[in-house]
């Protein structure tokens, strides 16, 4: 595993504000930029979060228009959608208040709206070519990291792919991570995306770019959120608990810009792109598959993620990583992730189609510790049916 071999470079929010009531500070952040016209971009479940943002951007700003057309899986002609809306109203501000769909969204859109480059040409890494408007994430899940990532996350309807724009200018302006949030967030979401969030931690120690000065934010993230996201399944409510599954996600998505994910999220998009399945379920469910094919080639990573999941040290590394494994199995069923690709709704048949698809996520494949051929991502769906 490659350690200090090469340059690792964090490129994050100059404001990065993280607890129970930071929300409120991103009015005041903006008091003094001379902004003009905010689009607030969220979703319908969570509008009613947005309000009170809403209105103290609106002493600033002179005018500020909520757009809730965010769904869970957005399109291209969602994002497009949304595009025509900060268009007219020239936007020169863009606050994201949502899960990671509506942060990915709003991300896109402040870096398009000046009408420079077409969404198309943008996909990829590093071809976004600047972002004018000013960017500001308040995220209401504790999962994606989308606030502090440089990545944004598209369905392409006409190929049924997700396709991801990767870019320093994605990073915002500013990001609130607010524990107090996600307290209204249901249990089937929760669960979800705190085990996105942990596939990110894991995902990124595992991994061949990892790197010191990334693991031990991974590492504490999969302490917390494994530690606490039972609780915040079964009471929502509990902001002590949600607070230490917010930070863990932090620390996740801080991962993705530097070092990323690797095999369980190139595999999970095809179940994403093709059946809808929710980003975070997928991962859940690929993510035991995948590290038992990934553990003999990182037995040590393996185990030291699996002594941050609690487990026993056993007698080697190996033995130690699938003591982890055990922990994440049970992890999964008690925060209500389904059992197999099969209960969501996948047939046996639709397994090469989506090697085939997985095959062509060659940014996080490339990272994955073990060389991964369309074979074997065959046998892995088929370990996850
Ligand atoms: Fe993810």
């Amino acid at each position: 595993m490659a350690r200090f071999e090469r340059i690792v470079t964090l490129q994050q929010p100059r404001t990065l504000a993280f607890g129970a009531g930071c929300a409120a500070e991103c009015a005041g952040d903006i008091a003094r930029r001379g902004l003009r016209s905010g689009l607030v971009v969220t979703s319908p479940a969570t509008r009613a979060l947005c309000q009170p943002v809403v209105e103290a951007l609106q002493q600033h700003i002179a005018t500020v228009a909520i757009w809730d057309g965010i769904t869970a899986e957005p399109t291209l002609a969602d994002f497009r959608a949304g595009l025509a809306i900060a268009r007219e109203m020239r936007a020169d501000a863009v606050f994201g208040i949502g899960g990671g769909s509506a942060l990915d969204v709003a991300k896109l859109l402040a870096a398009l709206v000046d009408g420079q480059q077409d969404i198309i040409e943008t996909f990829g890494i590093g071809k976004l070519a600047r972002r004018n408007a000013y960017l500001a994430c308040l995220p209401t899940t504790a999962g994606t990291g989308s606030e502090v990532s440089p990545n944004a996350i598209l369905l392409d309807e006409s190929q049924q792919l997700k396709r991801g724009v990767i870019s320093p200018f994605l990073v915002p302006d500013a990001a609130y991570v607010d524990p107090a949030l996600t307290l209204t967030v249901p249990p089937a979401v929760t669960g979800a995306t705190g085990m996105d969030a942990l596939t990110h931690c894991i995902e990124a120690y595992a991994n061949k770019l990892a790197h010191p000065m990334i693991d031990t934010l991974a590492i504490e993230g999969i302490r917390r959120i494994s530690g606490n996201l039972r609780r915040a399944f079964q009471g929502g409510t509990d902001l002590a608990a949600r607070t230490e599954v917010a930070l863990g996600s932090m620390y996740g998505g801080i991962c993705l810009g530097p070092v990323n994910t690797g095999a369980v999220h190139a595999l999970s998009y095809p179940l994403g792109g093709e059946f809808h399945v929710p980003h975070g379920v997928a991962n859940s469910v690929l993510l035991c598959p995948v590290i038992e094919f990934n553990l003999p080639a990182a037995a040590d990573r393996y185990a030291d993620i699996a002594i941050a999941l609690g487990a026993d040290r056993g007698p080697d590394d190996l033995s130690t990583g699938r003591n982890g494994l055990t922990l994440l199995r049970q992890l999964a069923i008690d925060v209500g992730i389904p059992p197999s690709m099969k209960s969501l709704g996948i047939p046996e048949a639709a397994i090469d189609r989506m090697a085939d698809s997985a095959m062509t996520i060659t940014r996080l494949l490339d990272r994955n510790v073990r060389p991964v051929t369309r074979d074997d991502a065959i046998m892995i769906y088929r370990s996850a049916m």
